[in-house]
């Protein structure tokens, strides 16, 4: 059992794939904090909420110890480390959280003799991800080596370490650079909010919850639009047809104008100039489009 502590820890990549949006997402979960680039700790100023940046791979092992509770962290580090886990206490993937989306695939070399997934057998496969990888070769009824390397697992195949990579493609271009291909996917990966299976004390325990709830609060106000307008009673029903609603939309009558309505609908990032146009066609008039910042449900 980890040592009394009253403020809440959470764990995020200090440089990498995830540590800009990792901080993004703190901040418009409200905390504030100052931010230091060489610094390990930043001291959250306006709730007893700290956070520790380190590395990625480091992020599952500290919150197995109790040094954290919550971290940010990418799937595919998490899933790797948690089939590898021994003991018990493992912390949790509590939420996936939209950003840092890659995937851990399957490439061989161009214009190599490797086709298809069955054409690995007996071949050596390089990767950082020992785990994934070996338990989806058993899933495809696969046998083949698998070699562990701790970085550049694109180069493996041109050193003639390997036949074949399991490694992250995000955009494409580290395959592309290196004459590779992909032929499966193993894992699909975006960043993921983990949660320490225990809590050093009640007033924690309580940050956690209030924390989750912003970030819940977050996600679901991410990208979300708020769309008002006026038109015509007769064309309500065509309207909410068109409308990427979240909710059915509230709906006003307006003083001294029977025949018209005030509308209020959350909508979904998508709705565009297109659906504003169309909207004008029905008959709307006074469109509004507001980015929502905060939302409580
Ligand atoms: C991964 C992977 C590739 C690259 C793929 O490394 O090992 O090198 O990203 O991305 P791309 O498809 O956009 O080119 P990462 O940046 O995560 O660094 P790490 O392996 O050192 O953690
Ligand atoms: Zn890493």
């Amino acid at each position: 059992m980890s040592d009394h502590r009253d403020r809440l820890r959470v764990a995020v990549q200090k440089s990498g794939r995830l540590a800009q949006d990792s901080l993004a997402l703190l901040r418009r979960a409200g905390l504030a904090f100052r931010e230091s680039r060489d610094r390990l700790f930043l001291y959250g100023e306006n709730l007893p909420i700290d956070v520790l940046l380190v590395r990625d791979d480091d992020i599952p092992g500290l919150l197995q110890e109790g040094s954290c509770e919550l971290g940010i962290v990418g799937r595919n580090v998490y899933a790797e480390q948690a089939l590898a886990a021994t003991g018990d206490a493992f912390p949790l993937e509590s939420r996936a959280l939209g950003f840092g989306h890659c995937r851990l695939a399957l490439a061989v070399p161009d214009g190599g003799a490797l086709a298809s997934v069955a054409d690995l057998a007996g071949l050596r496969i390089a990767t950082s991800y020992p785990q994934l990888t070996a338990r989806w070769l058993r899933e495809q009824g696969i046998h083949a080596e698998v070699v562990l390397l701790n970085g550049s697992v694109e180069i493996a195949p041109r050193l003639g370490k390997a036949d074949a990579i399991c490694d992250l493609v995000s955009s494409g271009a580290t395959l592309l650079a290196n004459q590779l291909h992909e032929l499966a996917t193993v894992l699909r990966s975006e960043a993921v909010l983990v949660r320490a299976a225990q809590v050093p004390s009640a007033a924690v325990a309580n940050q956690i919850e209030r924390f989750c709830g912003r970030i819940d609060a977050g996600l679901s106000g991410h990208g979300a639009r708020l769309l008002m307008l006026q038109a015509p009673r007769s064309a309500l029903a065509a309207i909410e047809r068109l409308l990427p609603a979240r909710e059915q939309p509230s709906v006003l009558g307006l003083d001294g104008r029977p025949d018209d309505i005030a509308l209020q609908a959350l909508c979904d990032a998508q709705l565009d100039w297109q659906h504003l146009e169309e909207l004008k066609r029905l008959g709307a008039r006074a469109l509004m489009v507001l980015n929502v910042e905060r939302m409580l449900a």
